[in-house]
């Protein structure tokens, strides 16, 4: 098959404009990871000295994934499985595990998100105000083991993705993010001021920023890598996908870039907006639900119109997931269309009914589930496991070898290129970067990540 046979391939929908595809690629990339990943694991591994390693890994190891996964997705101009399988059928296998892997990866992603429509509501109507940590903390403790009521959560914020993904490329996923990526970032610039101006808020810059070259070694190498991967969603069929729906005319390497700069500066943002209000209030930082659902709470409990940025806080955090998860329910959905030739409507509905089944399991594992263990792992972080841990690296190792080592580089060069409309001077760069380099990273990210290697 050649270029411009898959280019006239049938009458897809295309995203309007490159604006709206980046700020929907970008609204795959900004979510969860970025908030409660990110500050955390940089104040952890010696504040602005991973922030240096996680800015080369970003720049260097994510972009040119990024592109590789943009590339192999616009070239085959149709659902993840023929993007990673069009040359050599093998590998519809990896195009396959990712779109396993994402929808389980919503399965649960779904459920945080129903988390923070509960939480909006009980912040603005003043239920955390003026109440002390502890009992910020059993609310927590009650809400997430009353599965009933997670569920209805969990079933709203996956309805609203299911409406958005219903309305298609342009009209759903680009307007959706056109508008909510830079409310999104006002939201944020707002909540950095709010913390920033906190007294003692200092402490909690330098926790996060001083850098503290003692703490990087090997593993911290692989953290960064792993996080610039997570935090990009790459992996995981959601890049290709988008961009299937990206016309020729536009530039993939300049889209790459922009995605990459906005994610980076929400991450950074996201660090401010949160360590300094935690340090201000003599809290220690942890990772993940606690920080979010806990210690941000309670001090928006105390601060003045707390309620209000409280509000604004959980909206930011809401809007984020929800341009995430609906990049994830379009993967398995535009499958369906292409390779089943279903009606959009009907995939999205049947995909969202197996999104909401999947996560039983992990909803039900905060509360009377909470027992069960496999491989030593409660549901939850089972599903996290597999996604995270096992099919991102593999689905990523994947892409690299088939865009340098069964694709001819001809092919690679005039899809990343446009067939030579746009210079791209970093080509062989990039591509020897794919072609050795991400490869062996990969695998060791797979091998450390599974417990395999330890460094
Ligand atoms: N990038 C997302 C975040 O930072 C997480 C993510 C990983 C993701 N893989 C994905 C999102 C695939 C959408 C699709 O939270």
């Amino acid at each position: 098959m050649n270029n411009t046979e898959l280019q006239t391939k049938g009458s897809r929908e295309q995203f309007k404009t490159r604006f709206g595809f980046i700020m929907a690629v970008a609204g795959s990339a900004v979510g969860l990871g970025n908030i409660w990943r990110f500050p955390y694991i940089t104040g952890v591994h010696g504040g602005g000295a991973f922030v240096i390693i996680y800015l080369v890994s970003i720049f260097i190891i994510g972009a040119t994934i990024a592109l590789t996964e943009m590339a192999i997705g616009r070239h085959g101009g149709s659902d993840v499985v023929e993007a990673y399988g069009q040359y050599d059928k093998r590998f519809r296998i990896p195009g396959f595990l990712s779109m396993i892997a994402v929808t389980v990866l919503m399965s649960f992603y779904n459920i945080i998100g129903g988390w923070s429509i509960y939480y909006f509501i009980q912040i603005i109507s003043g239920k955390f105000t003026g109440i002390s940590s502890g009992e910020v903390e059993s609310i927590f403790g009650n809400f997430i083991v009353n599965s009933p009521q997670v569920a209805i959560f969990t079933i709203i914020f996956l309805a609203v993705n299911t409406i958005v993904i219903v309305k298609g490329i342009t009209e759903g996923i680009e307007r959706v993010s056109s508008i909510v990526m830079p409310a999104l970032f006002v939201l944020l610039i707002v909540l950095v001021i709010r913390s920033l101006t906190l007294p003692g808020a200092k402490e909690g810059v330098i926790w996060y920023l001083k850098p503290d070259f003692s703490k990087v070694t090997g593993s911290t190498i692989v953290a960064a890598v792993g996080q610039a991967f997570f935090t990009l969603s790459l992996g995981s069929g959601a890049m290709a996908t988008y961009a299937s729906y990206l016309s020729k005319d536009e530039s993939l390497p300049k889209a790459t870039y922009s995605v990459v700069i906005t994610d980076t500066l929400v991450a950074l943002l996201a660090g401010l907006a949160i360590l300094p209000a935690v340090f201000a209030f003599g809290v220690s930082p942890g990772e993940g639900p606690g920080l979010v659902f806990v210690t941000l709470p309670s001090i928006f409990g105390k601060i003045p119109f707390g309620a209000f940025f409280g509000a604004m806080f959980f909206a930011f955090f809401f809007f984020a997931a929800l341009t995430s998860s609906i990049s994830m329910l379009e993967v398995s959905v535009t499958y369906l269309i292409e390779k089943k030739k279903m009606e959009r409507k009907k995939a999205a509905i049947i995909m969202s009914i197996v999104v909401l089944l999947l996560g039983i399991p992990p909803l039900m594992s905060f509360g009377s589930w909470s027992h069960i263990e496999i491989f030593g792992l409660g549901l939850f972080d089972l599903y996290d496991y597999f996604v995270s841990n096992i099919s991102m690296p593999l689905v990523g190792l994947a892409g690299a070898l088939v865009i340098c080592w069964v694709w001819d580089k001809q092919v690679a060069k005039d899809e990343v290129t446009s067939n030579s409309k746009f210079e791209f001077r970093l080509f062989n760069i990039w591509y020897n970067l794919t072609k050795y380099l991400v490869p062996i990273l990969l695998i060791l990210v797979f091998l450390t990540a599974t417990g395999i290697l330890k460094i």
